[in-house]
């Protein structure tokens, strides 16, 4: 059977209402009706890029339908592609498996064509199992993206989706330690280690929690939140930058200090561990309405929007500005996600008109050549160009999963026709 289609206006304020539980604003205005931010702390990117408009976003869609739909069919999931090299594939296990099952799930929410979501379905099924595994933090991407989308859209089949839901946030909630106030995310040669990217791990325990409702539920919220408030504490500099990734003592709680990782050294500020901070702060604020959390938002955010150069896409790490430098379009797609999510739950009207004509811009840029090539360019894979993943590994720019999945979410979020 069918799911009931919804309006692309109702997906979305049902897409923000499993994000937002403590308040929605007015629809987003699209292209040249967006007034200029009061507020705007942006400085190049605003200044040269126009606002995404209706018609780049419908155009947007059909490149990228087009291409995921050529990714499907292995039973093996997306994960992507640098230069001129193969296109990679991960079984369900790997950290990325959930952003092509999301993608499919956000095709079916625009177009509400039933081959969407028997697609979604095959690819969320192979999913669920993943659900019970303790050996990764990452289950808000791998199962709490996917499946709670899967869940807003295919209400016919809610109560297995709840279960897998409830089970990851479980799962989760086995890494935390009471002394450092989180849940463990690595090692870090031999070290406890925690990530910034967790950020968008967290909110499926307060979800989960907040949807149960029992004292097991309640530990949970407050486990996802003291996870947020632990990362604010440790990895947000005074400047609104943030640490990548740190290591602690596990028997004391004693922060030991950053660990180097994807960016350019561990003092510097890598752009989408920024961006996963914004998505992840403001997700955390919008389920909670903890003014901790909205501070930490604001920050990153401001951070972000006054950090990017022109063009609204950076460099792989924010303190590299040669233009030769390796771009990543993926930060960008998931700091715009992050703005919208915030300029959502923003109580401040001046700062959320800012923010969300931050991600407009950030979107027009994004759904245009070369970033997002047209439906009819041939020999593109993957919908979102010029993402990085680890530059001091590999320089290459190319194609990624997690990039495609938060700007197709990031597109959902303007949906108001
Ligand atoms: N969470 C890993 C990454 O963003 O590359």
């Amino acid at each position: 059977m069918i799911t009931r289609p919804c309006s692309p206006a109702s997906f979305r304020r049902r897409l923000l209402r499993r994000a937002c539980a403590v308040s929605v604003t007015a629809g987003l205005v699209l292209g040249p009706s967006v007034t200029p931010a009061a507020a705007a702390t942006s400085v190049s990117c605003a200044a040269v890029v126009a606002p995404v408009t209706s018609t780049a976003v419908d155009g947007a869609w059909s490149a990228a339908t087009r291409r995921l739909a050529a990714l499907a069919g292995p039973a093996s999931f997306p994960f992507g592609a640098t230069g001129g090299g193969a296109y990679r594939r991960t079984n369900a296990y790997a950290w990325t498996s959930g952003f092509y099952p999301a993608s499919l799930w956000l095709a079916f929410g625009r177009t509400h064509d039933p081959a969407w979501q028997t697609l979604a379905r095959r690819y969320t099924d192979r999913l669920l199992p993943v659900a019970g595994w303790r050996g990764t933090h990452d289950l808000g991407f791998m199962i709490g993206l996917p499946v709670g989308l899967a869940r807003t859209l295919d209400p016919e089949r809610a109560a297995l989706y709840d279960r897998a839901l409830r089970v990851a946030a479980e799962s989760l909630s086995s890494r935390w330690n009471a002394r450092i106030g989180a849940l463990q995310s690595a090692t870090y040669a031999g070290r406890w280690g925690l990530i910034v990217d967790s950020a968008m791990n967290a909110p499926l325990l307060i979800e989960q929690g907040q949807a149960a409702g029992s004292v097991a539920g309640r530990r949970l919220a407050r486990l996802g939140l003291a996870h947020l408030i632990t990362l604010r504490r440790d990895f947000v500099r005074a400047d609104g930058s943030t640490i990548h990734r740190q290591a602690y003592d596990p028997r004391t709680g004693r922060l030991l200090g950053p660990v180097p990782g994807q960016g350019l050294s561990a003092a510097s500020t890598w752009a989408r561990g920024q961006a996963w901070a914004i998505a992840g702060f403001a997700r955390g604020y919008a389920l909670t309405g903890d003014d901790r959390l909205l501070e930490a938002a604001r920050r990153v955010a401001a951070y972000w929007t006054a950090h990017v150069p022109a063009g609204c896409v950076p460099a792989w790490d924010l303190d590299v500005s040669r233009d030769s430098a390796p771009r990543d379009s993926s930060a960008a797609a998931i700091a715009a996600y992050g703005l919208l999510t915030l300029a959502d739950a923003e109580p401040d009207s001046e700062r959320a008109a800012a923010d969300r004509d931050h991600a407009v811009r950030t979107l027009g840029t994004l759904v245009a050549a070369p970033w997002l090539p047209a439906a009819d360019a041939s020999g593109v894979r993957g919908v979102l160009q010029g993402q990085t993943y680890n530059v001091p590994a590999d320089r290459r720019e190319g194609t990624y999963a997690w990039g495609d999945a938060y700007l197709l979410a990031a597109l959902a979020l303007l949906d108001v026709s």
